[in-house]
């Protein structure tokens, strides 16, 4: 397994670009589902976790072609025929999910994996259901896979008991090839699901509303193809924006875009650092030492669980104390056990994490438990003194594409270990 090593302790500086959005790409793969014509996906991410539901919609008969120098892939479900997501696969990656409203929207039926457990959680996916069966489908849960049919949804108003991303992305595709209107309440707001009704509106569907809480979609008989360039990602800017932050550096991210990081930017801005947002790019110079930040996750547009684990870094070595809590999760702090291997000063009472920052991190071997989990210790790993190695990184393979290079063209010290 692959292990990344850090020299710590160099200030990072220089440019890098950031690649498209995991999150958005995943639900815009799926939407390819919906249409018997091609649709060309650009800025789409090399990563595992594209890489496994390409290969999920390769088994279905979906014919792909993927040009990676491009970061370009097209999809022509016209050959859809195996509307199963087998659980070898979906395992791997909770998102698969998302292929559930597709196929029952265009094929009448679905025999989808239940995702399972995942490190950071239960993270049921009894909303999606909920959803499809007020649409009229019958929904069975046997031998750990749901099994929906129905000859063609019909819409309805839709109320999630939570805010759910992933639900809201489902039940919107699903929504743009039923019978009528369909309603969505309590709908996600994140800018991945502007991009995803971006694309379904460019395809022929009809949704007004995506990016507030209330999203109607007219059913509309077949889509279309489309081009649809994938928007960057916001995590991966935020990531790269607190190691610059951590280690007193200064860098400028391009292809990307500040408007969908408010909550982010202000937090690095009240620990110091000053943020110039460009077109297309944004720039950050940190302190000598950072302030001490307090942060609450929630849903968009406040303060993502997705940069919780970032920041519970950069308050290891921040002046003063911060109370960090996670509120999306149940299960979100495993980072802080390793990060206290580097030295770090946290305590944990519940969904609440209270930082209390040092002068220094030493390196150390730490483990990766979980996606952004990994990205916080490769911060505190640039900040540290001496080498830390990383194991089990195929978990940061899933969401940072090229991670290392991105890093060494900022200056790090970091190498990849077979
Ligand atoms: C998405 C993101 C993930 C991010 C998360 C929260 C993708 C591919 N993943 O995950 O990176 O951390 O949003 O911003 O976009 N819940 C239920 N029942 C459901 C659905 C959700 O109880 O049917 C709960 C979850 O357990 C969790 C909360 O609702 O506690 C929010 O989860 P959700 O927004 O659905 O997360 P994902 O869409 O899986």
């Amino acid at each position: 397994m692959d292990k990344l090593l850090i020299e710590g302790g160099v200030r990072l500086h220089g440019e890098a670009a950031i690649s498209g959005a995991k999150n958005a790409a995943l639900p815009l793969l799926c939407a390819a589902l919906l249409t018997r014509e091609p649709v060309t996906f650009t800025n789409v991410p090399q990563l595992n976790d594209i890489g496994t539901l390409l290969k999920i919609l390769a088994q279905m008969g979906v014919q792909v072609e993927r040009d990676a120098a491009a970061n370009r892939v097209t999809l022509d479900a016209s050959g859809l025929d195996n509307p199963v997501a087998p659980y070898e696969l979906v395992k791997t990656m909770r998102a698969s999910i998302l292929v559930l409203g597709p196929l029952v929207a265009r094929l009448g039926e679905a025999r989808v994996s239940l995702p399972g457990g995942c490190a950071i959680g239960a993270r049921p996916v009894d909303q999606h259901i909920k959803g499809l069966q007020a649409m009229g489908a019958e929904v069975r849960v046997e031998h750990g896979y749901v099994h929906a049919s129905v000859p063609r949804l019909k819409g309805a108003r839709l109320f999630t008991d939570m805010v759910t991303v992933t639900g809201t992305e489902n039940l919107m595709m699903a929504a743009c090839l039923a019978d009528g209107e369909t309603i969505i309440e309590n709908a996600a707001r994140e800018p991945e699901v502007v991009d995803l009704a971006n694309c379904l509106v460019s395809m022929g569907a009809r949704i007004t509303g995506a990016g507030t809480d209330v999203i109607r979609i007219r059913g509309v008989e077949r889509l279309s193809g489309t081009t649809h360039r994938i928007m960057p990602d916001r995590i991966e800017t935020g990531t790269y924006l607190c190691a610059a932050a951590a280690t007193g550096g200064e860098i400028r991210l391009t292809n990307t875009s500040s408007c969908y990081l408010d909550a982010v930017l202000d937090k690095l801005m009240d620990a110091g650092c000053e943020v110039t947002p460009e077109r297309d790019a944004i720039r950050l110079k940190a302190p000598a030492r950072l302030t001490a930040v307090s942060i609450r996750t929630s849903p968009y547009p406040a303060f993502p669980t997705d940069m919780q684990a970032q920041f519970m870094a950069i308050n290891c070595v921040a002046e003063g104390a911060a109370m960090i809590r996670e509120t999306i999760f149940e299960n979100r702090f495993m980072h802080a056990v390793e990060l206290q291997r580097l030295g770090a000063d946290i305590r944990i009472d519940g969904n609440t994490a209270v930082v209390q920052g040092v002068a220094r991190l030493e390196g150390a071997t730490v483990m990766a438990t979980d996606l952004r989990a990994s990205a916080s210790l490769v911060i505190a790993g640039l900040v540290a003194e001496g080498e830390t190695v990383i194991e089990r990184i195929y978990h940061l393979d899933r969401g940072y594409e090229r991670l290392e290079d991105k890093l060494a063209a900022l200056g790090a010290q970091v190498r990849r270990l077979d």
